[in-house]
């Protein structure tokens, strides 16, 4: 007999709420593409495109297979290949670094700022090298990177900047939102992302009308005309039932960050009552943060853990490994470097429920708890 799991008191994460709060919309976009018959590119994804464009402030769009897909296909349309040294940061998803090694060339990965968790300026600065032909920033957990000082420095070295925007859909800086900075912008549509679909699903966002001409090539073989190819590419095509669902889901985003961030908030005021010394994630002046993680840190991190999964509380170690000693990059020969703050970041960080149907109940039992000694 196979057993199943009892739920969580609290999720990490409730996508089954979610699906609850707009379900004729799904059921309805869901039917409209079984009805049409037509699943791989496609009106709906062509539409989706216009929107996510119009909303990440993009002139192009182009809707791929996935996060790391859209990566690695705007690397290489940015021109990115064999041998090219990429710098990016010591902390992210594996895909960030995956993406790098896949197109051929290197990625050279430096510490990160302890105040948001992403990539330090001037740790980039001091690792440009005459290889260097591209930066790969992570707007980690959906505060923004250092906006100004890293286009500063691929403008003086010119370099091209692809913006890994995967858990920052939303997320502004000056009022600009993730993926309008730099040269390209990789979103995820993973489904806990905070537009995610019903399956995996990813898209490069650039202001270059060659890049955009370029991935749009790749994705479908290097092909434009059918059974014609003109490079090498791949299949990595959005499907049209993402697309509807991601145009539903579209359409709530901005209220949804919202609600993260007033959830944000809440969790702050709570751990401030407690005077527990544990540190809640900062925003900077300047930027607005979506909140993907909330990741508080803490010394006593794995106690922490540890009484919040016996009280029943989803939560997660972000990561529990900084890139470059990561098994698969050991040819790096980076194993026992010390990347100083990436490595506390290991130790201490650990990632509390966040998404918008949490309540402000659930939040303070959550912060009573993580702050009890
Ligand atoms: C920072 C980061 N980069 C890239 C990816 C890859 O996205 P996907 O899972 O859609 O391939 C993810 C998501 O898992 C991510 O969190």
């Amino acid at each position: 007999m196979t057993s199943v799991r009892a739920p969580l008191t609290i999720p990490l994460l409730d996508l089954r709420a979610q699906y609850r709060s707009i379900k004729p919309e799904i059921d309805t976009a869901i039917q409209q593409v079984l009805d049409r018959g037509q699943f791989i590119l496609g009106p709906e994804v062509e539409v989706l495109e216009r929107e996510v464009a119009a909303y990440c402030g993009t002139r192009h769009a182009i809707g791929v297979a996935s996060g790391t897909d859209a990566l690695e296909l705007a690397l290489r349309a940015c021109g990115i290949g064999p041998g090219d040294e990429v710098i990016t940061t010591a902390y992210s998803f594996f895909a960030t670094a995956e993406a790098i090694v896949a197109v051929g060339a290197i990625p050279v990965f430096v510490d990160i700022e302890l105040a948001t968790y992403n990539i330090d300026p001037d740790q980039v600065a001091a690792a440009v090298t005459p290889k260097t032909k591209a930066l790969l920033p992570v707007h980690l957990y959906g505060h923004p990177y250092a906006v100004d000082a890293l286009q500063a420095i691929a403008h003086r070295h010119g370099l091209k900047v692809i913006e890994d925007c995967a858990q920052a859909i939303g997320a502004e800086y000056q009022g600009r939102r993730a993926g309008a900075f730099g040269d390209a912008g990789a979103l995820s549509f993973f489904p806990t992302k905070n537009l995610g679909g019903y399956g995996d699903g990813g898209m490069v966002v650039t202001n270059y009308q060659a890049t955009a001409d370029q991935v749009r090539l790749l994705r479908v073989h290097g092909s434009k005309e059918k059974y014609w190819h003109l490079m090498m590419g791949r299949n990595s095509r959005l499907d049209e039932l993402q697309a509807a669902i991601l145009r539903v889901k579209l359409r709530h985003l901005d209220a949804w960050n919202s609600a993260r961030r007033a959830n944000a908030e809440r969790y702050r005021a709570a751990f401030a009552k407690s005077g527990a010394l544990v540190e809640t994630p900062k925003e900077l002046p300047g930027y607005q943060h979506v909140y993907h993680q909330f990741c508080v840190r803490s010394t006593r991190r794995d106690e922490v853990k540890a009484r919040l999964t016996s009280a029943g509380i989803g939560c997660q170690v972000y990561y529990p490994s900084t890139l470059p000693a990561q098994p698969a990059l050991s040819a790096l020969g980076l194993q026992g470097k010390a990347f100083a703050h990436a490595d506390s970041a290991v130790k201490e960080l650990l990632a509390l429920p966040m998404f918008p149907e949490l309540s402000l109940e659930q939040i303070t039992r959550i912060a009573q708890l993580a702050a009890a000694s």
